[in-house]
């Protein structure tokens, strides 16, 4: 379909799907082996109280060992449990593949036994025995209400645990790396780069979202799932998937990755073991319009104009060589020149459990701020 703008030819360039299965991710049948490019999750996190009651419920003896008092059965019965979905990952994800696990350790009393139940370290060892690499993993500072918070003994010397106030990223891959063959595979890959400047913020090894401008859902629901905030999948697809390969959350909550893949042009399957999630999951999808999603790829080229406009001025750096004839503005590198960021036409819920987003070649352009000039401009007359 083409249609004009401005003077300008626009057409639909891309469809994207987009699946959500109630259903529990040890048994992700419907997904055919090595036809996933991308998982990105975030499961129950093992020995956190809030989650006992829906780990108990998937095995009973979980729900026996911490009325027991074992915390060590406990927490190895808990990932016996998410062993089993990472088993699952490992045969729908093709070789090259990445797994990009987010994950916070525990720390409980138990008996009047205080101790830290180290899930992210029992992860990475799952993974390695499937036969997965563990790449440099990423540590997410977390903002936290209470930095100054003690725990134990207070000032006291040896009776004081520190606070955790990190999670963990932990980045896995299957095989070595992803080959791209094909003229189309060339093609997405070297459209679906990065910026530069963003390469060296989103590939550093400490993550620290403060400054996170943007809000997709609603902050209630966000409490109440655990949700993480929407920057890490949207930066952990754009930097370990390609535009139209498809993302897998197997443990989808609120639906923040279906959300990112809608923003990216992913693809997308989530998995949730709890179906009155199911009504919250397509209330945020639905609650999340296309000028927000395109806002954000624009704010993206804003920032990079303004990245490109500082090195320019400053008379100590080289000349900007590359130039991006798509985004019409120069950029640092070869590998950028083909970079095209494209705008969501529409958003639509097909049936109860799947959405379609449709892309145009349209330049994203930031017309939530657009429209704010506007009204301010409009009040001032
Ligand atoms: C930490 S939350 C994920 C939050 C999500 N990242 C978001 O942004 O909303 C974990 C989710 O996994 C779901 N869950 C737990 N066990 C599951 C299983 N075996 N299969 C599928 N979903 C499961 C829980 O109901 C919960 O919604």
């Amino acid at each position: 379909m083409i249609y004009k703008l401005f003077g300008v030819n626009l057409y639909i360039i891309a469809k994207m799907n987009h699946k959500i299965i109630i259903g529990q991710a040890q048994k992700m049948s419907v997904i055919k082996d090595s036809s996933i490019e991308l998982v990105v999750t975030s499961p129950p996190y093992p020995m956190i109280e809030m989650w006992d009651g829906i780990m108990s419920e998937q095995n009973a003896e979980i729900k026996t060992a911490l009325e027991n008092n074992n915390g060590q059965l406990a927490f190895e019965l808990m990932h016996l449990e998410l062993d089993k979905v990472w088993a699952e990952v490992e045969r729908v994800l093709i070789l090259g593949g990445f797994a990009c696990i987010n994950i916070g350790d525990a720390t409980r009393t138990i008996n009047k036994e205080f101790a830290l139940y180290p899930n992210h370290s029992r992860i990475i060892s799952s993974f390695l025995k499937l036969g997965l690499s563990n790449l440099p993993n990423i540590i997410w500072r977390k903002q936290t209400n209470a930095p100054n918070k003690f725990m134990g003994s207070g000032m006291l010397p040896c009776g004081a645990y520190v606070t955790l106030e990190h999670e963990w990223v932990l980045i896995f891959r299957k095989g070595s790396k992803r080959e791209f063959k094909t003229d189309d595979q060339k093609k997405r890959r070297q459209e679906s780069s990065f910026f530069w400047e963003e390469r060296n913020v989103w590939f550093s090894d400490v993550w620290d979202f403060k400054g996170t401008k943007q809000k997709v859902s609603n902050s209630v629901t966000r409490e109440r799932s655990a949700a993480y905030p929407f920057e890490l999948p949207y930066r952990l697809i754009n930097m370990y998937s390609l535009k139209g390969d498809t993302v897998l959350d197997p443990f989808l909550g609120t639906g923040t990755t279906t959300i990112a893949a809608i923003a990216t042009e992913r693809n997308s399957i989530g998995f949730e073991i709890d179906n009155s999630f199911l009504d919250i999951i397509t209330d945020n999808i639905n609650a999340t319009s296309k000028e927000q999603l395109n806002n954000i790829t624009a704010l993206r080229i804003e920032q990079h104009e303004r990245f490109i406009k500082e090195r320019t001025e400053d008379v100590s750096k080289n000349e900007i060589k590359h130039f991006n004839s798509y985004l019409k503005l120069p950029v640092m590198t070869s590998q950028e020149v083909n970079i095209s960021l494209s705008t969501i036409e529409k958003i639509t819920q097909d049936n109860a459990t799947t959405f379609t987003s449709t892309y145009t070649n349209a330049l994203p352009v930031n017309n939530l701020e657009k429209k704010k000039a506007v009204k301010q401009k409009e009040l001032f007359v």
